[in-house]
Parts: structure tokens; sequence; C-alpha cells
């Protein structure tokens, strides 16, 4: 089996790239991933993906004039890997409709609510709001709208009475990692498909 070779983007603690490095150690997962780039330098999850034994680099968009000039020097890391697959997973930065045209079909992202329900930021805090019985994660294509691309998957779970928004942080990050492994599969075998039409061992 040809692996795909994929990236993930993060910023932080980088829990669901842990999770997604460790589905990729299996050598039938779909993915290989083969590099991980933070935009911030004290990330949690660059040590992770170091002691992981992935490439794990910081690209800081702090000193960039602007997101252009950024996102080419992400595009020029993620070419020089050789990367046919980006993978998102709590990345902070919202991305140019430049950057995302040039990954069409081949970016994917995870978000902490049922979308179409609650684009954007406090997924959890609005979920309690509108009196939600239930909240849960999804992972789609991105496109320029932000977290608005094909749903690939998507997985519920029921709100209590009791819950907090820091509650249901909690019991979604689980779920969240399932999703992802199962969705980045997914995409995966997609994208190889698309590039490598007619292998049977893609
Ligand atoms: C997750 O909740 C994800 O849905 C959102 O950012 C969070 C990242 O968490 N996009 P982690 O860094 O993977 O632990």
């Amino acid at each position: 089996m040809v692996r795909v070779r994929t990236a993930i983007l993060i910023s932080g603690t980088g829990s669901n790239m842990e999770a997604l490095i460790r589905a990729a150690q299996s050598p039938d997962y779909p993915a290989e991933i083969c590099l991980v780039i933070s935009n911030k330098p004290d990330a949690k999850g660059l040590v992770t993906a170091t002691k992981l034994g992935i490439p794990a680099l910081c690209i800081d968009h702090n000193p960039y004039a602007d997101r252009e000039s950024f996102e080419r020097d992400i595009h020029a890391v993620l070419i020089d890997h050789d990367i046919e697959l980006v993978a998102l997973a709590g990345f902070m930065r919202v991305l140019t409709t430049d950057f995302v045209a040039a990954w069409a079909g081949r970016m994917i992202n995870i978000h902490p609510s049922l979308l179409p329900k609650y684009k954007g930021l406090h997924t959890h805090q609005r979920a309690l709001d509108a009196g939600d019985t239930e909240h849960g994660a999804t992972v789609h294509w991105v496109v320029p709208e932000l977290d608005s691309g094909t749903i690939i998957a998507q997985r519920a779970f029921p709100i209590h009475a009791n819950d907090t928004q820091a509650s249901l942080r909690d019991r979604l990050r689980p779920i969240e990692h399932g999703l992802y492994i199962d969705a980045l599969a997914s995409a995966a075998r997609h994208v190889a498909a698309s590039l490598r039409p007619g292998n049977p061992d893609s």
C-alpha cells in the first residue's frame, strides 16, 4: 500500500495530532504522518511530535508582514516534504483563499461542533446556551468559507443537565480522536485515488 504523505498543522496541545500519529504507526493506516508544523513556538504538540519521531518545526506567524508571506513559507515547506494531504488539528490561523485553493481537495480540518451548527469559536458554550441535547465534532474538507466544507465524518454525544463548557470539552476530546483517525483514513484513501488513479496499491 502506498501511503499518503500527510502533514499536521497545530497551534497548541496537539492531542488530536498525537492520536493521528499513533494511528499512523500502523503500516495498514492509509496516511503516513511525515511532518508537523506549528505557528506557535511554545506549542506542546511540537515536543510530543518530536518524541514520537516525527519531524516537527515552527513557522511563527508573528514576524511576517501579512498572511500571504506566512502561508508562502508554509506552502514551500509542505512542497519540500512532498506532502500530499494536510490535516489541520487545532491550527488557530484563518487561511487565505489562495492557500486553500492550492490545497483544495487535499486539506481537512476538525471542528468541535456538529456542523453546520456553531462555526467559529466558543462552540461548547453556544451548544449549552442553545439548550441543545447533543454536541459533537466534525471533520470536513477545507474551503475558503470558515468551517463550511463538505463533511467527511461527524460524531455526536448527549449533553447532560449539569454539563459545563469544560465538561463538554473534556468529554468531546477522546471522541474527536477516534473521529479524526477514521476521517483522515477516509480522506487519505480519497486523495490516493485522485493522485494515483488506477493504482491498486494506492
Ligand atoms: C480541538 O477541539 C479541535 O476540534 C479544535 O481545536 C482543538 C484542538 O485540540 N479545532 P488539540 O490541540 O488537538 O488537543
